[in-house]
C-alpha cells in the first residue's frame, strides 16, 4: 500500500519505476511516496531514516514543512537545552549555523548514511525531520520521545519557499516556474512534503492525543510573545526555567539570541554554506530573510488568497484546526 514503509530495497529500487513523480517549480523531481511528495534527492534517506532509526525515550524531534520556522525552533530548542553547558556568550549558535547544530534526519544525517552512528550523540539527542506525522519511523511513534511542530500561514510559507527555492537553484534557476503557474502547484498541495493540510492535521491530531509527546506551535503565535513560548517549550523538553532564572533575564536572553535579526547579522550565517551532503547544500544566507507576518500580500493578489483560503477550509473543516 502507499503508506506501508519499504522493507526490501531491491524491490524497492524495482518500484521506483512506478512511483508517481512530478516536477516541482525548481525543476527539481517530487515522489509520490507514503500519501505526501518527497524530494527524489532525498527518498532513500528518508526510507533508511524509516527503517533504521532507532528513538531513545530522551529524544527530541523537531517536525515541519520547510519554511515554517524550522531554523527558530531549532535555535531555541538547543539554547533551551544547553543553557546549562554553556551561557549565552559562549554559546555555539554565535559561530555556527543552527542547522549545524540540530541535524536533520532525511537532510542530513541519513542522506550521508543508511545508518549512521547516533550514539555518539550527548542526550537528549535533538534532531529534524520534515515528514509528516503519518510517515515517522515506528520508533519514533514507539518511544515517549517529545515532538515539537511548528507549521506557519501557509501563503507566507510559500513566499518563502519560492524564495529560498529559487536562491539556491543555481542554474536550474532557468527551470523555476513563474509565480502564478507555481502557484497553481501550491494548491494542489505539490511541493516538498506537502500538501501541508495533511502534514499540519497529522501532527495536530496526535497534539491532541498526546499533549506529553507533542507540542504544536504556529510561527505568528511565536512572533506575538516568544518569551512565555521559550517558557512553555522548556518545561515540555523536561528543562524549566527556574525562578532565579526568570528573574536574571534568561529567557530573554534566549529570545534575543535566536531572534532574526540576531542570527541573521552573524558572519557564519551571513557568508555561509549549509552542507547537507556533498551534493545537497544551501546557502546560509538563504534560511534568513524577513521573517514578516503575512509577506504574501507583496506576491499574491486577493483573489489567489481567497481561492487558498476555501482550499483549506474544506481541507481542515472538520479538525478544529485553522491557520
Ligand atoms: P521568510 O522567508 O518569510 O523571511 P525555515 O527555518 O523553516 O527554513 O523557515 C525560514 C523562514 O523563517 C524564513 O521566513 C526566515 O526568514 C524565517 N526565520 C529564520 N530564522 C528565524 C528566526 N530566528 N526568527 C524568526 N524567523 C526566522
Amino acid at each position: 500500500s502507499s503508506t506501508k514503509v519499504v522493507e526490501d530495497m531491491d524491490e524497492f529500487q524495482e518500484s521506483l519505476q512506478t512511483i508517481p513523480k512530478k516536477v516541482n517549480w525548481d525543476g527539481r523531481w517530487l515522489c509520490y511516496y507514503n500519501n505526501f511528495w518527497c524530494p527524489e534527492r532525498v527518498l532513500k534517506s528518508t526510507i533508511f531514516f524509516q527503517r533504521n532509526f532507532k528513538a531513545k525515550d530522551s529524544d527530541i524531534i523537531l517536525a515541519s514543512i520547510p519554511k515554517s520556522g524550522t531554523t527558530w525552533l531549532k535555535s531555541l530548542s538547543f539554547s533551551i537545552i544547553n543553557r546549562k553547558k554553556c551561557t549565552i556568550p559562549e554559546s555555539p549558535l554565535l559561530i555556527t549555523n543552527p542547522h549545524d547544530l540540530v541535524r536533520s534526519m532525511e537532510y542530513g544525517l541519513f542522506l550521508n548514511s543508511e545508518n549512521p552512528d547516533l550514539e555518539a550523540f550527548s542526550c537528549p539527542r535533538i534532531f529534524s525531520t520534515h515528514l509528516p506525522y503519518h510517515a515517522l519511523p515506528q520508533s519514533i511513534l514507539n518511544a515517549k520521545c517529545r515532538i515539537i511542530y511548528i507549521c506557519r500561514n501557509p501563503l507566507d510559507q510559500f513566499i518563502s519557499l519560492r524564495h529560498f527555492l529559487l536562491e539556491n537553484s543555481g542554474e536550474d534557476q532557468q527551470k523555476a516556474l513563474p509565480i502564478d503557474e507555481a502557484f497553481e502547484l501550491f494548491c494542489k498541495g505539490l511541493y516538498p512534503f506537502g500538501p501541508v493540510w495533511d502534514h499540519a492535521e497529522g501532527y495536530w491530531n496526535a497534539s491532541l492525543n498526546d499533549v506529553q509527546k507533542v507540542v504544536f506551535l504556529k510561527y505568528e503565535d511565536l512572533k506575538i510573545d516568544a518569551t512565555s513560548h521559550v517558557k512553555m517549550l522548556a518545561e515540555f523538553l523536561g528543562f524549566p526555567f527556574s525562578p532565579e532564572e526568570v528573574e536574571n533575564g534568561v529567557v530573554e536572553e534566549i529570545v534575543k539570541l535566536c531572534s532574526l535579526e540576531n542570527l541573521k547579522n552573524m558572519e557564519v550565517n551571513k557568508n555561509g554554506v549549509v552542507v547537507k551532503s556533498p551534493t545537497v547544500k544551501f546557502k546560509a544566507g538563504s534560511y534568513f530573510r524577513k521573517g514578516e507576518v503575512g509577506d504574501w500580500k507583496n506576491f499574491l493578489n486577493n483573489s489567489m488568497a481567497e481561492r487558498y483560503k476555501k482550499i483549506m477550509e474544506e481541507k481542515l473543516g472538520k479538525s478544529g484546526l485553522a491557520f
